[in-house]
């Protein structure tokens, strides 16, 4: 079976600077479904909240979170220096730093974030364990953890999204999905993964995260947990 040897590092390098207009013609809207969960946690804060963005691409996560609360402390970690170079620019975030999710250990100390998101990054991530497991970590008792993936699904429509999530072009004769392994993660021990690191489930959807230009319809899943 043939296995990409591009790494998300390398797409992202590669994809930062036409990123933000293509997702937006793709109608990717992750970052609206998650803030749309936090927002009011966010707003009614008691003290500034330190927020930390797992993933934080070009910031667009962070900038609707910005929006909802200016004084939030916000540090995003991301693979991808030429995506942390773009988020820079638009100084949504106060801190940034490279870190690879699936091998490094986060770079904070435990309990220290108030809420930690991450929008459109664990497809990206082969071994989530120890990513969820951080995310936990770093959170403070009742802060928050929100973040999307896409789920395992039956067999019929693994076989319609795998034939549909082949190479592709845009317009423009960039690739843009199926030239680095996309995966799909099991709800079920995204939820066992998370209780076993002292956070639980508080909220589920499934919804249409985008549509590609090579006609790819990516369904995703918003999982919302509290550390205890
Ligand atoms: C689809 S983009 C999402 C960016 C942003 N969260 C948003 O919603 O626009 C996925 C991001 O995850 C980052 N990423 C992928 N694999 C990663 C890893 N192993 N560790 C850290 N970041 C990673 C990529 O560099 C990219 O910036």
């Amino acid at each position: 079976m043939f296995q990409s040897v591009i790494t998300p590092e390398m797409h992202y390098d590669d994809w930062a600077q036409h990123y933000d207009s293509d997702v937006k013609g793709w109608g990717y809207h992750a970052p609206d479904r998650i803030m749309g969960q936090l927002q009011s946690v966010l707003r009614y804060h008691p003290h500034r909240p330190a927020v930390l963005d797992v993933g934080i691409g070009t910031g667009l996560l962070s900038g609707k979170c910005r929006s909802v609360r200016k004084d939030c402390h916000i540090t995003g970690i991301d693979v991808s220096s030429r995506m942390l170079d773009f988020c820079a620019q638009k100084q949504v975030a106060d801190d940034l730093y490279q870190v690879d999710v699936e091998q490094d250990r986060f770079p904070f100390e435990e309990g220290r974030f108030d809420i930690v998101m991450a929008a459109g990054l664990m497809e990206h991530v082969g071994s989530i364990s120890s990513a969820l497991r951080e995310m936990a970590r770093v959170t403070k008792p009742g802060g928050l953890i929100a973040f999307t993936y896409i789920p395992s699904l039956s067999q019929l429509t693994r076989e319609q999204l795998s034939k549909k999530l082949r190479p592709g072009r845009t317009p423009e004769g960039r690739f843009v999905l199926g030239d680095l392994n996309i995966y799909r993660h099991n709800p079920e021990r995204v939820k066992t993964i998370l209780g076993m690191a002292g956070a639980q489930q508080r909220y589920a959807e499934r919804f249409v995260g985008y549509r590609t230009y090579v006609v790819v319809t990516v369904p995703y899943d918003l999982f919302v947990a509290q550390k205890l």
